[in-house]
């Protein structure tokens, strides 16, 4: 059975997407991985595709919800990694589900990703900069989340609240969820005030903090131009996440 991990923080530009997609292309290196975009803006869909995000109109993880039928609009992109892909539709799953749906919506992305649990070692979900129904069930599919925090004021501003969000989550749906750690990531080693905050983190949080950071390096920020498939800084974009995969190998 696949073990479900989401990014996420409701601060916007905070690496959720580059951080899922660089987690879900390292670990489909050894292991089955399905990627699962749950951001209308679709930046997952670009990141791990290099296609247009309309490309895949009509079969993305808003009809696979919708059906409640995952495998029918799961798209490959190599041998062992797959994606759901989103687009900006995914934006009215809210009204959607209030209109239409009468189970329980925090859990609808759950049983629709229950059939292909057993098909992949790991399923990869990057969720949107809000504490919308996206996340919700985002987190209440999950085995265990990577709170993201990139080294900013606002992002320590929303990193408490998004921690009483999982723990709302755990109470209410989701008690076997465990938060896997905080990632401090985007880090510019020049500035102070970055030192600073990473540091004030690391002592508010401890044990939640993962040993590893990850800085703001060019090629990784590229990493959305070039993508992973003949990429020639592929190495040095992604080679700064290896250390953070292990620690999270060891936590989940
Ligand atoms: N380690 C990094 N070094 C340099 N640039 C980065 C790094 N991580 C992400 N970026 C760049 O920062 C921007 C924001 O990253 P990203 O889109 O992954 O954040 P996000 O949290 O998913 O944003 P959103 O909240 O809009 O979904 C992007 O342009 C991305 O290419
Ligand atoms: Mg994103």
């Amino acid at each position: 059975m696949a073990k479900v991990i989401t990014f996420g923080i409701q601060k916007g530009g905070s690496s959720k997407t580059t951080t899922s997609g660089v987690v879900a292309y390292l670990l489909s290196q050894t292991y089955k991985v399905l990627a699962v975009d749950l951001d209308s803006q679709g930046n997952l869909t670009e990141l791990l595709t290099q296609r247009d995000i309309y490309d895949f109109h009509g079969s993305t993880v808003f009809e696979a919800l919708k059906e409640r039928d995952a495998r029918k609009h799961i798209k490959v992109i190599t041998d062992s990694l797959h994606i759901l892909t989103a687009e900006d539709h995914l934006a009215t799953l809210p009204s959607w589900l209030y209109a239409n749906y009468n189970g329980n919506k925090s859990l609808l992305l759950m049983e629709t990703l229950d059939d292909v649990q057993d098909d992949y070692d790991f399923i990869i979900i990057d969720t949107p900069p809000a504490l919308g129904e996206q996340t919700i069930n985002a987190l209440a599919a999950s085995h265990a989340v990577v709170a993201m925090f990139e080294a900013s004021k606002f992002c320590y501003s929303a990193l408490g609240r998004f921690l009483e969000t999982i723990v709302h989550v755990q109470e209410l749906v989701n008690k076997d969820m465990k938060i896997a750690g905080i990632l401090r990531c985007m880090i510019d080693t020049r500035r102070t005030d970055n030192k600073a905050l990473i540091e004030l983190v690391e002592e508010e949080y401890t044990d939640l903090c993962f040993k590893t950071v990850i800085t703001r390096t060019a090629a990784t920020g590229r990493l959305s131009i070039n993508g992973f498939k003949d990429n020639p800084e592929l190495n040095q974009a992604v080679s700064q996440y290896q250390g953070f995969v292990k620690e999270l190998l060891e936590r989940v």
